[in-house]
């Protein structure tokens, strides 16, 4: 009864009915809407901040690399949740897959890892947003005081991050005003965001030292590991593509061009971006909070800092905005099921959206952005994504040996060869990051498991 109870699965069929009563949604999306959506989801911190501090810590300017590496595990990845987005085209993406497929326990511990993911994702984005709105604001003579723009770090003068609280709670407020995102909302920032990016490379290009490239790998193929599985940071997003599931016309052939067509883009950029970056300046002085405005300032090239900066300004909003989104929905959904508390998927009537999840999960979020630094939340996110990817890969073996699913979508070539290498990668870069990573994520999940079995498993809508 114990066992049958953790493994109790969702059927397909009821998921898929359930579509009609819950808040419905149009079928609009085409694939390249998905591509701006995954695009305006992916490109924030990762690419505006972390080449520069991950190059001067642990890769030196084989960061590029780093990329590449990373970008492997998530193209494997992507190719895994292209066919589950094909075959459950349902919202709650790793969640609700894994309700399908392993049953209620596997699916409550990728949904706590979700939370885990979106959470610190939106903390720490909003925590290298205020690094950036902070230059932005210092070239109109505005200055913000360090202590109050900051972690906690004392020896550094700085306590707390007022600005990245803020940024979260104007976007919580946004989301819980019944904001829409309006695809051409987000399309003009995700198109903003590109532009810069193309700007920093256009510009930056004819600054290149090639000296700056030497040495290579000053911290041996080890950092570039080490910097793999942090960079991969920068990728993250491209799941939330599969939470739009739902509004998506076609979704067997348009998810899978739309995941993997944003994640190829993203690429592309990161790598140059990084070449140009650490052929500018020696990644010694990378380790900045800004590194992108940096390095165009240490050029003379202070307009086009300010440029980037705004861009840069503006285009984490959407990082932000669809995380807090992807998490406030999981949240619900998880209340829907009663694995939650049930209030947190009650929908105020007036607004129709779900204020009480909204407010609870970002006021746990400001506390993050506010007091802990961005490279710690950074690595904890990592572990919660990869662990989702992990079950996301292994769970195509069992998603096609489960007959009771139709398959006509997008398949996963290879099989079973790469859902296995991408399982193992992702495990390989887990084993990367560091002990007190494991250990904050342990704490993590033993926390998740606790409210389990506490309140999960007896008030599960499955036990009636
Ligand atoms: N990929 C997102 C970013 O880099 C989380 O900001």
């Amino acid at each position: 009864m114990f066992w049958k109870s953790l493994l109790r699965k969702k059927p397909l069929e009821a998921l898929i009915h359930n579509k009609s009563n819950s808040i419905h949604l149009k079928q609009t999306l085409g694939a390249m809407d998905l591509i701006f959506l995954g695009v305006g989801a992916i490109v924030g911190t990762g690419i505006f901040i972390l080449p520069g501090t991950i190059a001067a810590l642990y890769s030196g300017p084989a960061i590029v690399l780093s990329f590449v590496i990373a970008a492997v595990v998530c193209a494997l990845a992507a190719l895994c949740y292209s066919e589950f987005a094909s075959s459950v085209p349902v919202a709650g993406s790793a969640y609700t897959y894994g309700y399908v497929i392993f049953g209620e326990f596997i699916a409550w511990l990728l949904g706590w890892a979700l939370l885990l993911e979106y959470g610190l994702a939106v903390a720490s984005v909003a925590s290298g947003w205020s690094s950036y709105f902070k230059t932005l604001l210092s070239g109109f003579h505005i200055h913000i005081p360090d202590a109050i723009s900051g972690a906690f770090n004392p020896e550094a003068g700085t306590y707390v991050n007022i600005p990245a609280i803020a940024i979260v709670a104007i976007i919580a407020y946004l989301l819980t005003r019944g904001i829409r995102e309006s695809t051409r909302v987000n399309a003009f920032m995700v198109i903003l965001k590109i532009s810069v990016i193309l700007l920093f490379i256009l510009v930056g290009v004819f600054y290149v030292k090639p000296d700056n490239w030497e040495p290579f790998m000053p911290f041996g193929f080890s950092g570039v590991l080490n910097g793999a599985a942090l960079v991969f940071f920068a990728y993250l997003g491209f799941d939330a593509v599969s939470s739009a599931a739902e509004e998506v016309k076609n979704p067997q052939k348009n998810m899978p061009i739309g995941i993997i067509g944003s994640l190829l883009v993203c690429t592309v950029l990161y790598i140059a971006v990084s070449i140009v970056l650490t052929g500018i300046v020696s990644y010694q002085d990378l380790n900045v909070a800004d590194p992108v405005a940096f390095a165009l300032q240490v050029i003379n090239q202070n307009w086009i800092a300010g440029i980037v900066s705004l861009g840069a300004v503006v285009g984490m909003i959407t990082v932000i905005l669809v995380m807090l989104y992807g998490g406030t929905r999981l949240i619900y959904a998880m209340g829907r099921d009663g694995l939650l508390p049930k209030s947190m998927a009650k929908i105020d009537e007036k607004t129709n959206t779900p204020i009480k999840s909204t407010w609870t999960y970002a006021i746990v979020i400001m506390f993050f952005a506010g007091v802990v630094p961005l490279n710690r939340l950074a690595e904890l996110v990592n572990m919660g994504t990869l662990f989702a990817f992990m079950m996301v890969s292994i769970g195509i073996i069992f998603l096609r040996r489960n007959k009771s699913i139709a398959s006509g979508g997008f398949k996963t070539p290879l099989y079973p060869v790469l859902p296995i290498v991408s399982f193992l990668m992702c495990l390989f870069l887990i084993t990367r990051l560091s002990v007190e990573t494991w250990i904050a994520c342990g704490i993590w999940f033993l926390l998740g498991l606790i409210l389990y079995f506490a309140f999960g498993r007896r008030n599960s809508t499955l036990n009636k």
